[in-house]
């Protein structure tokens, strides 16, 4: 049977854009950049973004078009004989099903908001008032669990329709519609007595706030924003075309991801200060920033119903892209039909997804190593297992695959004239990145 792949540019823009761009910008990105001290922690983002997501981003494209096979089969394909390299994409299998346990849960919460703004609710400038209404929702156990299962349920049907591919197209579509939106919040936050401050927390470092810790969470970040370290570029690089362009398509999808990250940033901290919010609120930060500066512009409910539709799109092309890691491995490489594989997938997330979901609420108390569910499971795939599987995937590009094969690869078989890309991505991949990961991976725990 012939692979299914995406047929047109524009499709493939779409898919990869749509697994980048998600919660991951409005929601995460926000929370730890204020969690994390603000500028500095930025800075160190965007260093990771560019000294290492591209790279690991190129290379992971690259290996999943050139193999046109699932996470696991890719390596296995590539690798020399008896090389246990397929091991990336197990660990891949693993980390897709962790993240979803807390991003399900997250993306109800998001769905649970476009409810509750289209009721009017939550819609307040006094920060007292938007927490409540948000410790209502998490706090409730059978609203927490509801929403997470109304999620994957919707995922799940998504696959099972077969409609995925509408999706992201759909999420292409509407991707400009948020980015307005979020321009918007943004000149509204930005025009609010004593916004200044917000601004600079965003983008003035102060350097002493930058340890070793806040360096590791910054470069998880990079890796769970690009959606590498875990297979699913790899997965999608596989449904490529062999004419795309693969050093831009990277290169275009990670800036515009940047850049949404940004606004979501400039929508929210001015706003935070203004209102007199914590920036260290954690999870629930855009959760009960964004309806206090929805509140103050016209229309607010309006616009705050939009901005929850829109951010659950987005958390929904990515979810697709997550969910498709295992999706594959399971129905491509253990002969499972698609549909048991999406089933078998979406049920053991849905187990494993209960505590998460809890953890800001009943379970909350359940710690390890002082981390509740949700923080565990956040903080082992995205400070863990992608920087190890960018790591691994650094040095299989690097020094296993081969120079003339990765060359072919990027230069669609000398298409296109891409020597200096070439050279530049296998000294990164050679020399920096994995470098810096180890290092940053070492000290961050600290062990070196
Ligand atoms: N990049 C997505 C986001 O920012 C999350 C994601 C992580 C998707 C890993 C796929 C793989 O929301």
């Amino acid at each position: 049977m012939a692979r299914d792949g995406f047929t047109t540019s524009f499709g493939v823009i779409a898919a990869t854009l749509g697994s980048a761009v998600g919660l991951g910008n409005i929601w995460k990105f926000p929370y730890l950049t204020g969690a994390n001290g603000g500028a500095g922690f930025l800075l160190v983002y965007v260093l990771a973004t560019l000294a290492v997501g591209l790279p690991v981003m190129i290379s992971e494209i690259a290996i999943g078009r050139a193999a046109r096979a699932d996470a696991v089969s890719a390596f296995a394909r590539l690798a020399p004989p008896r090389q246990p390299w397929w091991l990336i994409g197990a660990m891949g299998v693993v980390a897709a099903v962790l993240i979803m346990a807390f991003y399900s849960a997250v993306a109800g919460w998001v769905f649970a908001y476009v409810l509750k703004s289209l009721a009017g609710g939550a819609l307040s400038t006094d920060p007292k008032v938007t927490s409540a209404a948000f410790g209502a929702l998490v706090a409730d156990p059978l609203q927490a669990l509801a929403w997470q299962w109304l999620v994957l349920a919707f995922v799940g049907t998504i696959i099972l329709m077969g409609v995925a591919k509408g999706i992201e197209a759909v999420t292409k579509r509407l991707m400009p519609v948020l980015f307005l939106l979020l321009v918007l919040l943004g000149v509204r936050s930005l025009t609010l007595p004593g916004a200044g401050e917000g601004l600079a927390f965003l983008f003035r470092p102060e350097f002493s706030r930058i340890t070793p810790g806040v360096v590791l969470v910054a470069v998880g970040l990079a890796f769970f924003k690009l959606s590498i370290g875990m297979g699913t570029m790899v997965t999608y690089g596989s449904y490529f075309r062999a004419d795309q362009n693969i050093p831009a398509t990277a290169a275009r999808v990670m800036l515009a991801d940047l850049a949404v990250s940004m606004l979501a940033g400039i929508a929210i901290f001015p706003a935070v200060f203004a209102f007199g919010f914590k920036p260290e609120a954690g999870p629930s930060l855009v959760f009960i920033t964004v309806p206090a500066v929805f509140a103050s512009m016209p229309a607010g409910a309006l616009f705050m119903t939009a901005f929850f539709v829109l951010t659950a799109v987005a958390a929904t092309g990515a979810m697709l892209s997550i969910v498709e890691v295992p999706v594959a491995v399971l129905s491509e490489r253990m002969g499972f039909t698609r549909r048991a594989a999406t089933v078998i997938t979406l049920v053991v997330i849905a187990l494993l997804g209960v505590l998460p979901a809890l953890s800001q609420g009943v379970a909350a108390r359940w710690k390890l190593g002082g981390m509740n569910a949700f923080d565990l499971c956040d903080s082992l795939s995205s400070n863990v297992l992608l920087p190890i599987g960018g790591i691994l995937v650094c040095v299989f590009t690097g020094w296993i695959w081969g120079r003339d094969r990765v060359a072919a690869e990027l230069s669609n078989r000398g298409a296109l004239a891409s020597g200096g890309v070439v050279r530049a991505l296998r000294f990164l991949v050679r020399w920096v990145s994995p470098v810096l990961i180890v290092a940053v991976m070492l000290r961050g725990f600290g062990i070196a």
